[in-house]
């Protein structure tokens, strides 16, 4: 039976509740698809950094690196601030340069059930993905910013070999998929604003010399703000974007917002050799401890673990049964983003549609 070195790291606020749904929805898949998950938990985070000073040990770093999957809860409390006024309780800064986990995978679906926040949405018609650079762009400032008195200033790095992985892995993508719901098309959709800094005119530059390896893909590039508009207003349109690490952040947020909130939106971080998976969404502090959070951003997370242990039968398994659940009522979302269930019972809810 093949068995998979699993880091956990449960998080701050919703976080642990999150994992526990999640991990319960693992187990239950292993059982049936004959596989076994050894879990090691570690503590991240706020948590972590309140009491020692530091966001993550570097034992914790290591056994990441040498796991075959890392399932991450969210991390960060906004009142856990480093000496330079930033959040200091979160992980991207480490993990993503750590693993150079580069490719931040960022699946918009929506599902069953779900109402979106844009009118007249049938399940499906909402299907996307947003690879993000993970380790370079703007971010690249983190930490680094210089700051005076009068003057802020932080820089946005490209490199040539940062953009041309990035894209190739969003092509890749492109070709696993079917295509836009729109029109069914396998579209990749190239993101900046060429038009106002010559780094993002770098990054076209960088996708129009990868794709002719990709001739099957047709390439579009579009302009930032266009495209949040058109997010809006003709989701269908889109199959794979491919975008900087700071216009990533932002536009996957605004896919999570039309499909029912960031609680229904999973993610990867994935490298050449390493890969951690997390919900996008932070750790809400407020919902912590009331089982109420939507634990579908995590349990789907899992599935996208799945998928990179090579246990791809496993992850749809995951994925119908949260289409199963959401579509039938046994989970349903309240306004705000929360579940009607609660937090165990929708994880309940798709452990009993996984053996149907
Ligand atoms: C994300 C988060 C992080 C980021 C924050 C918490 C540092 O917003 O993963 O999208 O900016 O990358
Ligand atoms: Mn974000």
């Amino acid at each position: 039976m093949k068995r998979y070195d699993v880091v956990v790291i449960p998080g701050d606020g919703i976080g642990p509740e999150l994992i526990e749904a999640a991990v319960g929805v693992l187990e239950a898949v292993a059982k049936t698809a004959g596989f076994a998950l050894a879990l090691e938990h570690h503590e991240a985070g706020a948590s972590l950094y309140r009491r020692t000073g530091r966001v993550m040990t570097d034992e914790t770093l290591d056994a990441c690196r040498r796991a075959h999957g890392v399932l991450k809860g969210p991390v960060g409390d906004p009142a856990v601030r480093a000496p330079d006024g930033t959040e200091a309780g979160v992980l991207g800064g480490v993990l993503r340069p750590g693993l150079d986990a580069y490719a931040n995978v960022r699946p918009i679906r929506l599902y069953p059930g779900v109402t979106s926040a844009l009118a007249g949405r049938a399940p499906g018609s909402i299907d996307y993905v947003v690879v993000r650079e993970n380790t370079e762009g703007l971010y690249a400032s983190r930490g680094r910013g210089f700051v005076t008195e009068d003057v802020a200033l932080d820089t946005m790095v490209m490199t040539r070999r940062g953009v041309e992985r990035i894209v190739r892995r969003a092509f890749a993508i492109a070709r696993q998929r079917s295509g836009a719901p729109g029109d069914r098309r396998r579209r990749l959709t190239c993101v900046d604003k060429a038009n106002v800094l010559r780094g993002f005119a770098f990054f076209r530059d960088g996708v129009r010399r990868v794709a002719p390896e990709f001739p099957d893909v047709e390439l579009e590039c579009l302009y930032a703000d266009a495209v949040a508009a058109r997010l809006v207003q003709d989701p269908g349109h889109f199959d794979v974007l491919v975008m900087e690490n700071f216009l990533g952040d932002i536009l996957s947020d605004l896919g999570g917002g039309t499909i029912g909130g960031l609680g229904m939106c999973p993610s990867g971080n994935i490298g050449d050799r390493a890969a951690y998976f997390e919900p996008i969404h932070g750790s809400a502090p407020d919902l912590a401890g009331t089982d109420r959070a939507n634990p579908l951003s995590m349990v789907l997370t899992g599935a996208m673990m799945l998928d990179w242990l090579g246990e791809t039968e496993g992850a749809s398994r995951v994925r119908h049964a949260v289409d199963a659940a959401l579509g039938d009522g046994s989970i349903a979302l309240c306004p705000d983003g929360t579940v009607v269930q609660g937090t165990r019972g929708a994880g309940r809810a798709v452990i009993d549609r996984l053996s149907r």
